[in-house]
């Protein structure tokens, strides 16, 4: 079905999202599982999700706070940490819950303390994912406190990735929450086994967005909103081009309202609560709703060899308005977008 106000696709899946745990979790899962049908768990909890046993127990956790009439899969991430080993990779893997491997660069962002201080130390569990198939998932920016802010991620692509890659040629690679045309040409120009994930805020938004006119802290994220041109403009060709090395991933990261409003603001955008829409209005300004259902619910799902969802959502076209905030655990949220009119709406 599609008329130019309404459109029938596959159920997509969120290839990139954080959902808390406790009361945060219970706050913002119902979101997801509305319109996903999958969705890969980021393991950034402290302390982070870095065995089998633990993501087994957060599994459980997270299918305990879904709402009650869905039926939403939460796909299990390892979080590697400099003494991650090859064994606990098949461990986890053998399981069956977790299907990739998270490298956070330490400190690079919420919750990665515990993360990898040099890659090298985890090229023993990188050579076993190589070997099981398993896909690495890379929060891609080096954390090195001389390299500017806008920088990070450009930085990473040369002192890393291109590295990871060339030692490990066969490994897969989901480039995560990508934000510049550096790395959009850098996945364009690498094979078939490098794919990468757009959030929805980086598509519609820019550092304008952020800085111009008052600083606005629930505009700030990790990696940072880039410049338009060419930056932003490159995410969105990606994304529309039908290019299945583009697809679905929110990075939706909930913070209650006063972390967010402090004078050392957490980065992290909820999108949860209208996700689809949100890609729905950037295809439709970009006139390529005829390439959504790729990015949003195929792509990703074949680049992890796991079968597509076959139920279906549909979006209309009509106006309206988001709310300006949602209830989180004992506080508040205010969600991306909030307040404005959207003009998409899952049905
Ligand atoms: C994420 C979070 O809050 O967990 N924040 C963000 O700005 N994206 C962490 C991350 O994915 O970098
Ligand atoms: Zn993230």
């Amino acid at each position: 079905m599609q008329h130019n106000d309404a459109l029938q696709i596959i159920r997509p899946d969120d290839w990139h999202l954080h959902v808390r745990s406790g009361e945060m979790l219970k706050s913002v899962i119902g979101m997801t599982a509305a319109q996903m049908g999958r969705a890969i768990i980021m393991p950034n909890l402290s302390p982070p999700v870095s065995n089998a046993a633990q993501a087994k127990q957060y599994h459980q956790e997270i299918m305990n706070a879904l709402p009650a009439d869905t039926r939403f899969t939460p796909l299990m991430v390892l979080y590697l940490t400099d003494n991650t080993t090859p064994k606990q990779i098949q461990t986890a893997f053998d399981g069956g819950l977790v299907v990739a491997a998270k490298l956070y660069p330490a400190g690079a962002t919420t919750n990665s303390d515990s993360g990898v201080t040099d890659i090298n130390n985890i090229y023993p569990s990188l050579e076993k994912m190589q070997q099981l198939g398993v896909p690495l998932l890379v929060h891609g920016e080096v954390t090195d406190a001389k390299v500017d802010i806008f920088d990070r991620e450009a930085v990473f692509i040369e002192q890393i990735l291109s590295k990871v890659i060339e030692d490990l040629p066969d490994l897969k690679i989901v480039f995560e929450h990508i934000t510049t045309k550096a790395a959009v040409d850098f996945v364009l120009s690498s094979g078939n086994n490098i794919a990468a994930t757009i959030t929805p805020h980086h598509l519609l938004a820019n550092r304008n967005d952020m800085l111009v006119g008052g600083i606005k802290p629930h505009y700030f994220c990790l990696p940072i909103l880039k410049r338009r041109d060419p930056h932003q403009l490159a995410l969105l060709k990606a994304a529309t081009s039908g290019n299945a090395k583009f697809f679905l991933g929110t990075d939706s990261a909930p913070h209650a309202k006063e972390h967010k409003e402090s004078d050392c603001g957490c980065a992290g955008i909820l999108n949860a609560h209208c996700a689809i829409e949100l890609y729905a209005t950037v295809f439709d300004s970009q006139n390529a709703m005829d390439k959504l259902e790729g990015f949003a619910s195929f792509f990703g799902a074949d680049f992890y060899n796991l079968p597509r969802n076959t139920d279906t959502i549909v979006l209309k076209k009509q106006d309206w308005v988001v709310p300006s905030s949602y209830a989180f655990a004992d506080s508040t949220i205010v969600p991306f977008m909030a307040g404005k009119i959207l003009n998409w709406k899952m049905a």
